[in-house]
């Protein structure tokens, strides 16, 4: 495996490699990796004769200075990580490498990104736009790689790609991998109290239960109402939003007929200081 710390140095190697005929998966990260990462990776991996992983914490995606200040960096570990992966190029860059000039960039992202993070977060989604397009420029991958325990993200990065013209690049979903007691895995985790970590897999476990609330007849309001009221009974544990939306658009239903793709309900909580996110399909 090689790092790469420089924009000239990726185009020139996955150039290269294009010209050869060669299929390139690429698997955008903030660092901090864990095996949630490694699941994408690992797929890249399977599907590509040459894995690019980006590991970059994108400043202008944080609208929390604070957020962007204790986000956990774990460079040695992550590039330790990467190499026993059998990833070809690990893409490190520095702020001033990525963003030469301010991104003043805005992109036209629409509905889906209005909604629940992009509502709770303003800008958030719009760097994530600028940062994704400016990997997907540089490094010119034949398919890139997501995880759906950001399942908005996805949805906006699909619009961004519809937006900017990368048509040609698949862009690929991957399941959650979570802890064995049902915890999605998140850089974040780390930053859990002890007790904060014992509360935390309740989310999971009411979404569960919300599976079968929604078998008894419940409407998507009542099984919304539900899971705010059964996490936020739990000791240190406070939701910030609950949505039942269409799986591709994004949109809030009313009814399960509504969610003419599927319905996908996803969550918000904070425990204790630490903001976690989660999501499940009905
Ligand atoms: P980051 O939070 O590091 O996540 C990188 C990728 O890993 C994302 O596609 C995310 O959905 C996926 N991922 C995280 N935890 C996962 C889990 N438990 N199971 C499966 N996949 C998981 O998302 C970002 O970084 C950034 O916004 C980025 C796309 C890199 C742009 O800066």
């Amino acid at each position: 495996m090689e790092i790469i710390n420089t924009v000239a140095s990726l185009k020139e190697k996955v150039e290269k490699a294009r010209k050869e005929g060669k299929t390139i998966g690429l698997v955008p990260t903030m660092g901090a990796l864990h095996a949630g990462h490694r699941s994408l990776v690992e797929r890249a991996r399977k599907e590509n004769d040459i894995v690019v992983v980006s590991v970059f914490v994108n400043p202008t995606q944080f609208n929390n200075q604070d957020d962007l200040k204790t986000y956990p960096r774990t460079e040695e570990a992550d590039a330790e990580m990467l190499r026993d992966c059998g990833v070809d190029y690990a893409f490190m860059p520095s702020v001033a490498e990525m963003y030469p000039e301010k991104d003043t960039r805005v992109f036209a992202l629409g509905p889906v990104a209005e909604v629940m993070e992009g509502a709770m977060r303003p800008g958030h989604f719009n760097g994530v736009a600028q940062v994704v397009s400016k990997l997907f420029a540089m490094a010119q991958p034949t398919r890139a790689y997501f995880g759906e325990k950001d399942f908005q993200q996805i949805a906006v990065i699909r619009k961004m790609a519809e937006l900017e013209g990368f048509t040609e690049l698949e862009i690929v979903d991957c399941p959650i991998v979570r802890e064995p007691d049902g915890l999605a895995l998140s850089s974040r985790n780390v930053r859990l109290t002890p007790e904060g970590r014992k509360a935390a897999p309740n989310i999971r476990r009411v979404l569960v239960e919300s599976l079968d609330e929604k078998a008894r007849g419940m409407s998507p309001v009542e099984v919304k109402a539900s899971v705010k009221a059964k996490i936020d009974a739990v000791d240190g544990l406070t939701t910030e939003y609950y949505e039942i939306v269409d799986a591709l658009t994004m949109q809030p239903v009313a009814t399960w007929a509504e969610a003419e793709n599927g319905a996908v309900g996803c969550v918000t909580v904070y425990d204790g200081d630490v903001r976690l996110i989660d999501n499940i399909r009905y």
